[in-house]
């Protein structure tokens, strides 16, 4: 069974390295200097695979929107979204990476609850078949995770599944995973615990949070972020779709991605200049 980083760990070296000047610009060159090697890995990786740079490496299906929860630090709680994600757009998502060769990882999930989407497994199934060497995860908080869709779900290919704890309270289902699941299926798991008191996004200035970040000053993105109504938008915060790069349902992926407009964006982010409302407001440039 894995972990991340806890949060009182996190919190505690998140407030000892805000409260110094010298640590914070330590720690902003350090994330910079991260992010550049990490484009720099992905352009030479792309160039190689599709003869150009810049290719997203993971692509993010969204099947539905809908959610069990309505967590306080997210935004899906101010909506009541309810959209799935049709079988042909998928289809037709998977037919242009196959055509494309793509070789990057897959995720299904984004906003709202992938285990509420009873067409979960026949898309991880179609992905697994299209790419066999793919690492495909998804997040989930686990509402609706029994033991049985647990193994239903590495049988038909997936890697790895994020569990979230939303609170204080365990869900009854991450019990019953933990009692029945053996050690080595429990090592595809990683487990997270969130609170209003955790170390969070504002999600683009959309959720007010508790925790406090140091700006970087820098966003570099390389997910395809397919949403249940079909429209691509530029990074996973963007919830209301204020950054829409394209529509899915309608335009090749790659053509979306590739568009002039939407590489000027990603460039300027990744320069250190935040245009969009909520750029400005994002943790990654302004930490309130
Ligand atoms: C938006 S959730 C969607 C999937 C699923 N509903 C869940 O809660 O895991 C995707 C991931 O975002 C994380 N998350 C939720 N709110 C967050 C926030 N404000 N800041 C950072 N991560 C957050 C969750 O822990 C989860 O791993
Ligand atoms: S964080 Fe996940 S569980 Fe909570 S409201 Fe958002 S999508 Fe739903
Ligand atoms: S700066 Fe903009 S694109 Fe980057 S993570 Fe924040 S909201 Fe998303």
């Amino acid at each position: 069974m894995r972990h991340v980083l806890s949060n009182t760990i996190r919190q505690k070296l998140n407030n000892i390295v805000i409260k110094s000047k010298f640590l914070t610009s330590l720690y902003v060159k350090y994330m910079h200097g991260f992010v550049h090697r990490k484009k720099k890995k992905n352009d030479y990786f792309s160039r190689g695979n599709y003869g150009v740079p810049d290719v997203f490496d993971i692509v993010a299906i969204e099947t539905t929107d809908e959610c069990t929860r309505r967590c306080s630090y997210c935004p899906l709680s101010q909506g009541n979204t309810r959209n799935y994600l049709p079988e042909e757009v998928v289809m037709k998502v998977l037919t242009e990476l196959k055509f494309k060769k793509y070789k990057g990882a897959f995720c299904f999930s984004n906003y709202g609850e992938p285990c509420l989407d009873n067409r979960l497994l026949l898309f991880i199934n179609l992905t697994r078949m299209l790419f066999p060497d793919a690492f495909i995860n998804m997040s989930t908080n686990g509402d609706l995770l029994t033991p049985e869709l647990f193994r239903a779900l590495i049988k038909v290919g997936i890697n790895e599944i994020d569990i979230t704890q939303h609170g204080a309270v365990e869900p009854t289902n991450h019990r019953k995973l933990k009692e029945e699941l053996t050690k080595e299926e429990k090592k595809k798991i990683i487990w997270v615990k969130l609170d209003e008191n955790s170390i969070l996004s504002n999600r683009g200035g959309t959720v007010k949070v508790n925790s406090k970040r140091i700006p970087k000053k820098i966003c570099y993105q390389s997910t395809l972020i397919i949403r249940a109504n079909g429209t691509v938008t530029l990074c996973c915060h963007d919830y209301f779709g204020e950054i829409t790069l394209g529509d899915a349902k309608t335009e090749n992926v790659f053509d979306i991605w590739f568009k002039p407009e939407n590489v000027q964006i990603r460039e300027e982010l990744y320069n250190g200049i935040a245009k969009k409302y909520i750029c400005k407001k994002c943790y990654l440039f302004q930490n309130e």
